[in-house]
């Protein structure tokens, strides 16, 4: 009997401070339409002083956890998904399982950028197929407040935070269909964000911020999410078609809208969130997931394409029957 990994609970959690374009356009020389126009972004969440990716995980795990009726002690591995850790080491996973009580699971992170929860999905599932594990809680929390130059609008106006999760189950039903994910670390120059406590002498005094070359990056990434389409639907032998949902990584609507276009699907049948939340990184696939469960759009029985694409590069997708 084929062995799956169902979706038993999603959570999601969002920090309450809105930062919009007009604030930030009173900063840089920017403009709301500017921003709107090219990127599909109103406002951003910025998280609290006292808030951190292990606070915003707890908050969205819980959720999930509760979502699943599930007790937190039958989890056996956690793995989270973040550029931002609270600390270099000890991970953010073993943050999060502190912060839940949990005595007896493995957990750890993963950092593949804005591709990291579906990394962290992929790496689940074979947890799961392989017999590994039987409950796995994965979540992607991100504050990339922190890690943006506020005075380059290069990459200020695009950047939220926030943390998303899901809790994935062992079961005989379909789930988890396939996982795809790939990297080229060439790219390395395109996106990057140094660590100047880490960096040689030449580096050290680089600051710790987000740098892209926002123009060349989008151009990958919409080539690139392309082809995650065409492997995916031909791994599982379906058309564009047999999509219900795409649930895509949310960094510009310009390149969801291209994904979408490449599955002849609708806008309707896409989940954006980046209006109200710009990109947050490795939690947005989940946070995505997370509102169209809840909102009631997405539906058990329905077959839902994640993707996403980030610094590395990293790409990757995960085909879920829901
Ligand atoms: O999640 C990880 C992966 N990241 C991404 O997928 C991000 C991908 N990149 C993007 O979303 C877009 O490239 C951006 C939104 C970052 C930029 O949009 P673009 O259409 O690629 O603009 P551009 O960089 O080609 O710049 C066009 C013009 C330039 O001015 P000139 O040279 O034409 O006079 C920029 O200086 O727009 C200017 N510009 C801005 N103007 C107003 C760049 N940023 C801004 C800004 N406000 N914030």
């Amino acid at each position: 009997m084929i062995r799956y990994s169902k979706v038993i609970g999603t959570g999601g959690y969002l920090p309450e401070e809105v930062r919009t374009n007009e604030q930030i356009s009173q900063t840089v020389d920017t403009s709301d339409s500017w921003i709107f126009e090219r990127t599909g972004i109103k406002s951003r969440r910025i998280a609290r002083a006292d808030e951190t990716a292990s606070s915003m995980a707890e908050i969205a795990a819980r959720q999930a956890i509760e979502a699943a009726a599930c007790a937190p002690e039958d989890i056996d591995l956690i793995i989270v998904a973040t550029g931002t850790p609270d600390r270099v080491y000890p991970s953010t996973g073993c943050l999060l399982q502190q912060r839940l009580g949990i005595k007896n699971c493995v957990a750890f992170d993963v950092q593949a950028a804005c591709s990291g929860s579906i990394f962290a999905l992929s790496i689940a599932d074979q947890y799961i197929k392989s017999g590994a594990a039987k409950k796995v809680l994965v979540v992607g929390s991100e504050i990339c407040s922190r890690i943006v130059d506020w005075t380059d609008r290069g990459t200020c106006i695009l950047f939220g935070d926030g943390a998303g999760a899901v809790l994935l189950c062992a079961s005989d039903e379909a789930g988890i269909l396939s996982t795809h994910i790939h990297s080229d670390g060439e790219y390395e120059d395109l996106l990057y964000c140094p660590n100047p406590q880490a960096a040689t002498d030449a580096g050290k005094d680089e600051a710790g911020y987000i740098n892209m070359r926002g123009n060349e990056v989008f151009k990958v990434a919409v080539n690139t999410l392309g082809r995650i389409v065409d492997e995916t639907l031909a791994a599982n032998n379906m058309q564009q078609s047999d999509i219900d949902w795409l649930v895509p990584h949310q960094a510009n609507t310009r390149i969801i809208a291209a994904t979408a276009k490449k599955l002849k699907m609708s806008m309707d049948h896409v989940i954006l969130t980046l209006e109200n939340q710009g990109n947050t990184s490795s939690a947005s696939v989940l946070l995505a997931l997370n509102e169209g469960v809840r909102d009631g759009r997405i539906q058990r029985g329905q077959v839902v394409l994640l993707e996403a694409f980030g610094a590395g590069f990293t790409w990757g997708s995960a085909l879920i029957k829901y």
